[in-house]
């Protein structure tokens, strides 16, 4: 299908590979129910659920319609489902969206200046000077750090009795990668203390009040002051980190993430600490937590489907996993790149892109006023009724070879254009590896049957860690 148009695209593949059934026979329910089946809620009640749970706040028209428009407290809000609206804001006039207010007030803490988010020139000379660190000859790298600690992972499992939580585990093992792969840095000093941090955060800071969502975010509110707390305390374990990777300088690989950060790229100077910290603290925030908890949904929904888990285990069984062998094994791991790149599209660790709009602007037939609030939603894209077929059905096939790509637009979970996600084919290799590895070795099932509930705190993740049973292959 075109960029632009608008229909069911992607549909099921029952014959492409008739030897195991493509197909799950779940239809997962959208956790939570949307506004309860109503069209349209009242602002203030929206309000009051977007402080719960901003998944909870959308309505049915949400998943059906192309555009949506709402005042909030006098400011224009805009959701766009609209594939030419989209590519206009996020591509073709780029420059006039800047980061919004509220993704300014909630990522500063975690962020500060770092390539998150910084704008303009500054933006420009952060990208060029990470790219390198991300560009596709990085890969086996990359894939070597995966390797190894997802084996060591898989050595832990094995020798654990009784349930996993498996949410904890992505998130130490997403923190080790992150840390290996761009410091040089074995993380076990820090993980629990990095993850405890970021826990608390997003439990208690990270769901903004209308206010905050409208306010510039210059204009400290009650919230932002245990924001800064926490900011302190975060920058405190940043800089103990980038202290223990400069007393051992970068290894094994030669230049690191690291070692490109902390000089100008023009001059070759060194760049203030400040700003190291800040980019340090980016990358390794961005570069860890929406990778884990994509892992985990796709272990989440691989625990309801042991079919899938079959064929991963069947497609992952011949090939070398070993830190060696790895980035060699990741083309020939097809399957198991589809159901990561169908976790991510139920379960889109960015749930919404959101942009402040410097100018008035039409964008693909919307009328944006200056000042309005751009809202584009993986979440809702990604099980829009009129884009998927079957948009709640957890199907890999539709990512196969062969089988119609899905509307360049109606599927975004790295976003799209110039401020595209740097670490998007660095989590592709993570994810895809991960589950290779540990399904290959373990039949993964849910050790209750509550249910979980996708929850929006900066990312997607469960309302608790459910537990899940690990049972040798
Ligand atoms: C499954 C995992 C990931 C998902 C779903 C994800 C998603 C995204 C999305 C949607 C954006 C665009 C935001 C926008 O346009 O406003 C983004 C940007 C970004 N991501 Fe990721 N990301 C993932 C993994 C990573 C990794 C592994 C890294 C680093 C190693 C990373 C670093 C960044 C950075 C630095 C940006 C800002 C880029 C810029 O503004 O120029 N991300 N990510």
């Amino acid at each position: 299908m075109q960029a632009g148009g608008i229909g069911p695209c992607n549909r099921r593949l029952g014959t492409l590979t008739p030897e195991v059934p493509l197909v799950s026979d779940i239809t997962l329910p959208r956790f939570p129910p949307p506004s309860a089946g109503r069209e349209v809620l009242p602002a203030r009640e929206y309000a009051a659920l977007m402080r719960q749970n901003v998944l909870a706040a959308f309505s049915e028209r949400a998943f059906t319609e192309e555009v949506l428009e709402r005042r909030l407290f006098g400011r224009v809000q805009l959701t766009l489902n609209r594939p030419a609206a989209i590519r206009h804001v996020l591509i073709d006039n780029a420059e006039n969206y800047a980061r919004s207010s509220a993704t300014r007030r909630l990522l500063y803490p975690i962020a500060g200046r770092g390539l998150l988010l910084a704008e303009g020139e500054e933006w420009r000379v952060q990208r060029r000077t990470v790219a390198p660190s991300f560009a596709p000859r990085t890969v086996p790298m990359v894939a070597h750090h995966v390797a190894a600690v997802a084996g060591e992972l898989a050595e832990t499992l094995a020798a654990e009795e009784g349930e996993v939580d498996l949410a904890e585990h992505m998130q130490l093992l997403a923190i080790e990668i992150a840390g290996r792969a761009m410091f040089s840095l074995k993380m076990e000093p820090f993980a629990p203390r990095m993850r405890a941090l970021l826990q608390d955060y997003g439990e208690r800071l990270a769901q903004p009040s209308p206010f905050e969502i409208l306010l510039p975010a210059w204009i400290p509110t009650p919230g932002d002051v245990a924001r800064w707390r926490f900011r302190r305390r975060w920058l405190a374990l940043i800089g103990a980190i980038i202290d223990a990777r400069q007393a051992k300088g970068a290894a094994g690989f030669g230049r690191d993430l690291l070692d490109l950060m902390a000089s100008d790229p023009e001059t070759g100077k060194p760049v203030s600490r400040r700003k190291l910290v800040d980019q340090v603290a980016t990358m390794i925030a961005a570069g860890h937590a929406t990778t884990a908890v994509a892992l985990f949904w796709a272990f989440y929904l691989l625990a309801e489907t042991p079919a899938v888990q079959e064929r991963i285990a069947a497609e992952a069984g011949p090939l070398d996993l070993a830190p060696e062998g790895a980035a060699e094994a990741l083309p020939h791991l097809v399957y198991t790149r589809a159901v990561v790149q169908e976790a991510l599209r139920l379960y889109p660790p960015a749930y919404g892109i959101f942009r402040l709009a410097r100018r008035a602007d039409e964008a693909g037939g919307v009328a944006v006023p200056k000042g309005a609030i751009v809202m584009i939603a993986p979440w809702l894209l990604h099980r829009h009724k009129t884009l998927w077929t079957e948009p709640d059905a957890f199907d890999p096939g539709r990512f196969l070879p062969g089988a119609p790509p899905p509307d360049r637009f109606a599927y975004l979970p790295f976003g799209m254009g110039p401020r595209v996600c740097v670490g998007a084919q660095f989590a592709l290799t993570e994810a895809v590896l991960v589950l290779a590895r540990l399904v290959r070795q373990f039949v993964i099932s849910r050790a209750d049957n509550r249910p979980v509930v996708p929850v929006a705190a900066i990312t997607v993740r469960p309302d608790h860690p459910p537990p899940f049973r690990l049972r040798p292959r």
